[in-house]
């Protein structure tokens, strides 16, 4: 026997959301790498482009698809236009996601249905779009959902954020359940504090609303992780492309935190 460069996920197709920088990027890179073929959907056209031809750099075909996962009819497409592009349908993240900053006393019925309607309506669409390819392809696939560490614990200033994200939980568990006749696994993963311009945002906001300097919300999340670093978009890849792999095929229901060592369930 010899041995012989990894490559579990060769063969597979994979569509990313929120693929344009930050840990979605992260992401299609890390499947890439793994030998799948990947579609790339996001709002910003510019920035699929780009994630395009690094794709292809690494050695994997693309395609990418403009939609906003809110809207249901643009995720059933950007599945639609993953499969036929690429020849097959199986592993779905549901990445994409925006934070919302501010105490639950001041939040706005408008704010609190633009976050829900990305945060979890976005997530409800990616798997349903999902297991309609699965079923109709009759693969066995695999759907993986971001929540976070907010998404198991309220943190301040983050409630309604926290909320969406224990409800991608309860919907992780739902769907797996619904959905395990059909060989079908659906998990999550929680990561903690990602460098990524997300961050960027909520220091910014922290800093407006409680008067801390720019960069300090940030240090003083990151000072409470274990390992003693923020995380990167790499170190949540690595656990969703297990998530996605032949290794993970006895897992299901399931929102691991990969945070580094910040909140132990
Ligand atoms: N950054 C963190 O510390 C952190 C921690 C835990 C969980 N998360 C979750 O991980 C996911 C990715 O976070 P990130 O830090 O990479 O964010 P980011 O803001 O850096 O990147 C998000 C990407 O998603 C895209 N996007 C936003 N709304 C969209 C929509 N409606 N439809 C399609 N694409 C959309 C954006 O254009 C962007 O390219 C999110 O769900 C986030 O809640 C992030």
């Amino acid at each position: 026997m010899t041995r012989s460069i990894p490559a579990p996920l060769l063969g597979k197709v994979a569509l990313v959301t929120g693929a344009g920088r930050g840990i979605g990027r992260g992401i299609a890179h890390e499947l890439a790498g793994q030998g799948a073929d990947l579609a790339l959907v996001d709002t910003d056209a510019g920035a699929l482009a780009q994630v395009c031809d690094e794709i292809t750099e690494i050695g994997s075909k693309s395609a990418v698809f403009v939609a906003d996962v809110s809207d249901r009819a643009a995720v059933f497409a950007a599945v639609d236009h993953a499969a036929s592009a690429l020849g097959g349908f199986d592993i779905m993240v549901n990445n994409a996601g925006i934070a919302l900053v501010g105490p639950i006393a001041e939040v706005t019925a408008e704010q609190l249905s633009t976050l829900w309607a990305v945060n979890v309506d976005g997530v409800l669409w990616g798997i349903q779009a999902a297991v309609a390819k699965f079923r109709q392809l009759g693969t066995r696939g695999k759907i993986i959902n971001a929540s976070s560490i907010a998404g198991h614990e309220g943190f301040a200033m983050l409630g309604p954020y926290s909320a969406t994200k224990f409800a991608v939980r309860a919907l992780t568990q739902a769907a797996a359940k619904e959905h395990a006749a059909d060989g079908i696994t659906v998990n999550a993963y929680c990561p903690g504090v990602v460098g990524t311009d997300m961050w960027v945002e909520i220091d910014k906001r922290f800093a407006e609303l409680t008067g801390a300097a720019e960069g300090e919300t940030f240090e003083k999340f990151s000072s409470t992780i274990a390992l003693g670093r923020p995380e990167t978009p790499e170190d949540v890849a690595g656990f969703v492309a297990y998530l996605a792999g032949p290794g993970a095929d006895y897992m299901t229901g399931q929102a691991g935190l990969i945070d580094g060592g910040m909140v132990y369930r």
